[in-house]
């Protein structure tokens, strides 16, 4: 299964991407994950990336189309993955469409979640992150067990760029940048749209209800 989760921050990408990379034993790819580990980490990828993110911006493609590249050829991509969080831009979109054909690998679906603006701005002021397993949590929509760690045991931390003004950037970068993918993966016949409104697990059951279809 070779697939890719499309939408705005917030819509739940991160948060269906994980529970898909159960049920088919694929991995996620999430070009967020990868540069905020880099900048845990401050390599140079991270150092360069990490004033594009604070900003609500988008990091160059030139450097995202080189991470997404690397990780399509790891071993653990042979029986598919989950981009979630790339492509980004139309130049990342024509890039990744190049990688795949030069590895004769094909898309089987686009999922794009639509979800209203200020939906996504509650869930992501109340979105917390475990720092040990990386799983999501909200604190009204899906709270961590009681005593506000993960059921990891883990801490939770809130991100960086979840502050409302840097959540605003993030939203309209979507609009102008991102959006048009809807179009292009629409007329490349891969495009499924789904209700990202609806609770978790109902998102999840139209994703691999839509899996099913063919
Ligand atoms: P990235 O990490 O990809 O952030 P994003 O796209 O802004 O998306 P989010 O991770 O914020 O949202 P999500 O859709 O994963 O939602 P989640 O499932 O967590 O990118 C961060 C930055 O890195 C970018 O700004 C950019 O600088 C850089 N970057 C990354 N990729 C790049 C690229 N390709 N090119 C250039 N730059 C790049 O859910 C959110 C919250 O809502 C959670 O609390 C969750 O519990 C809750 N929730 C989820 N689903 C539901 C639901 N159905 N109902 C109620 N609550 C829900
Ligand atoms: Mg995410
Ligand atoms: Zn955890």
């Amino acid at each position: 299964m070779k697939l890719i989760l499309l939408g705005p921050p917030g819509a739940g990408k991160g948060t269906q991407a994980k529970m898909l990379t159960e049920k088919f034993a694929i991995p996620q790819i999430s070009t967020g994950d990868i540069l905020r580990a880099a900048v845990k980490e401050q390599t140079d990828l991270g150092i360069k990336a990490k004033q594009f993110m604070d900003a609500g911006q988008l990091v160059p493609d030139e450097v995202v189309i080189g991470i997404v590249s690397e990780r399509l050829q790891a071993e653990d991509c042979a029986n598919g993955f989950i981009l979630d969080g790339f492509p980004r831009t139309v130049a990342q979109a024509d890039a990744l469409r190049d990688v795949l054909n030069e590895l004769g690998k094909q898309l089987d679906k686009v999922l794009s979640l639509t979800v209203d603006t200020e939906a996504l701005v509650v869930r992501l002021t109340g979105r917390r992150t475990c720092s040990q397993c990386g799983k999501g949590y909200h604190i009204r929509f899906d709270p961590p067990p009681s005593d506000g760690r993960c059921v990891c045991s883990g801490e939770l931390f809130q991100r960086e760029d979840d502050q409302e003004a840097t959540i605003r950037n993030r939203l309209a970068v979507y609009d102008e940048q991102t959006s048009p993918l809807i179009n292009y993966y629409r007329q490349a016949g891969l495009l499924v749209e789904l209700d990202g409104m609806l609770a978790i697990a109902a998102v999840q059951e139209r994703i691999l209800s839509a899996l099913q279809a063919g």
